[in-house]
C-alpha cells in the first residue's frame, strides 16, 4: 500500500498528493511515469511524477479528474492509501548540455508533466524558456514550480485573464523570434493533443527539435498489450516502453486523436455507474 501523506486541490478539478513511495522516488528521472490502482476492482491509470523527494521518500503526482478512475482518485485524502503504484516506467527524457536555450512549454495539465523536464535541463546548465498556458488564470497551475526550474517563465492564458491574451503557441513564435531560429536547441512541449500538435506547426519551419510526451490509453505498461500503439515517423512504436516522449515532428497526431476517442462511450458509462454509486452510499450514510 502506498500512503497519500498530502492532498491539495490547485484548480478546479485539479489536484496534486504527494505519495510515500521510497523506491520510485529513489529511481526517478524526467519523464518517468507511474501506473497506479486505487484497489483491487479499480483500473490501472497512468499518471507522470511531477516532483519527486527521495529523501522523504515521495513522490508528487498531479491530476486532472476527467473520468471515472481521476474522480474517484480526487476523493482520497491524507491518511487513504494506494493499493499499487508501479514505476517508475518509460523511458527518461534524453538531457543533456544544449548549445542554445530550451523552451519548455506546458498546457493545462501538461505544466505537471513539463515541470520535471525543466529541473532536469537546468539542472544539467541549460537556458529554460518556460511558457505556461491554461484556459482561465484560474486553471493555471504550479506558477511557482516552473519560476523556479526556469531562467524566465512566461504565461498564457486564453481568454487573457493573466499574462499574454492567447496560446501558448503565440508565444513559442515569439521566443523563437526574439532569440533567433539558431540559438534555440530544443522544444518540449506537453498538454492536449491539440496544443501539442499547434506546437510542432509551429516550430516546424524554423527546424526546432521538438519532443512531446504522449497520452494514449495505456493497459499494462509493459509493451505488452498494445493499447499504446501510436505511429512516428511510419512506424509502430508503444508508448509506455518506447515512449512517452517521441520527435513532435514525426506523430501520426490524427490517429492519436482518434485512439483516445475509442472507448468515449464505455468511459461516460463508467463515470455514470461510479457517480450513481457514490451518491447512493451517501445517501445511506
Ligand atoms: C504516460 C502518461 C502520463 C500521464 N500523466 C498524467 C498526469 O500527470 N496528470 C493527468 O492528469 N493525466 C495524465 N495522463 C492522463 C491520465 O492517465 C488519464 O486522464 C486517465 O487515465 C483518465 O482516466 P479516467 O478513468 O479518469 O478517465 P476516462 O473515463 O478513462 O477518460 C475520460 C476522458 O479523458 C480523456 N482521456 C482518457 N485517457 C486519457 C489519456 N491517457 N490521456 C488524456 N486524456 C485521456 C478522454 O477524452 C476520455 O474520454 C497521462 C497519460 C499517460 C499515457
Ligand atoms: S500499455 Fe500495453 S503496450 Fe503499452
Amino acid at each position: 500500500m502506498f500512503t497519500i501523506v498530502e492532498k491539495q486541490t490547485l484548480a478546479p478539478t485539479v489536484y496534486r498528493m504527494v505519495v510515500r513511495a521510497p523506491e520510485i522516488a529513489r529511481k526517478h528521472r524526467a519523464g518517468n511515469f507511474v501506473i497506479l490502482r486505487i484497489h483491487e476492482k479499480g483500473e490501472r491509470i497512468p499518471l507522470t511524477v511531477a516532483d519527486k523527494d527521495p529523501e522523504a521518500g515521495t513522490i508528487t503526482l498531479v491530476f486532472q479528474a476527467v473520468g471515472k478512475t481521476t474522480s474517484e482518485l480526487s476523493t482520497l485524502n491524507a491518511g487513504d492509501a494506494l493499493l499499487d503504484l508501479a514505476g517508475p516506467l518509460g523511458k527518461p527524457t534524453h538531457i543533456e548540455r544544449f548549445d542554445g536555450a530550451t523552451v519548455c512549454v506546458g498546457g493545462g495539465i501538461g505544466v505537471a508533466p513539463v515541470h520535471p523536464i525543466a529541473c532536469a535541463l537546468k539542472e544539467a546548465g541549460n537556458r529554460v524558456i518556460a511558457i505556461i498556458g491554461a484556459r482561465t488564470k484560474e486553471l493555471l497551475i504550479m506558477e511557482e514550480e516552473m519560476r523556479r526550474a526556469s531562467h524566465e517563465l512566461l504565461v498564457a492564458t486564453d481568454d487573457g485573464s493573466y499574462g499574454h491574451h492567447g496560446f501558448v503557441t503565440d508565444v513559442l513564435r515569439e521566443v523563437i523570434e526574439r532569440e533567433g531560429r539558431e540559438n534555440v536547441a530544443l522544444a518540449v512541449a506537453i498538454g492536449p493533443v491539440p496544443m501539442m500538435r499547434a506546437c510542432c506547426k509551429v516550430t516546424g519551419p524554423y527546424g526546432v527539435h521538438t519532443v512531446v510526451s504522449l497520452n494514449p490509453i495505456m493497459v499494462d505498461a509493459t509493451g505488452m498489450c498494445g493499447a499504446c500503439r501510436v505511429t512516428v515517423g511510419g512506424e509502430t512504436k508503444f508508448a509506455c516502453v518506447d515512449g512517452p516522449e517521441f520527435d513532435g515532428h514525426q506523430v501520426d497526431f490524427d490517429e492519436l486523436a482518434k485512439r483516445l476517442r475509442a472507448y468515449v462511450e464505455d468511459e461516460r458509462r463508467a463515470m455514470q455507474i461510479w457517480s450513481e454509486q457514490r451518491a447512493g452510499h451517501r445517501c445511506h450514510g
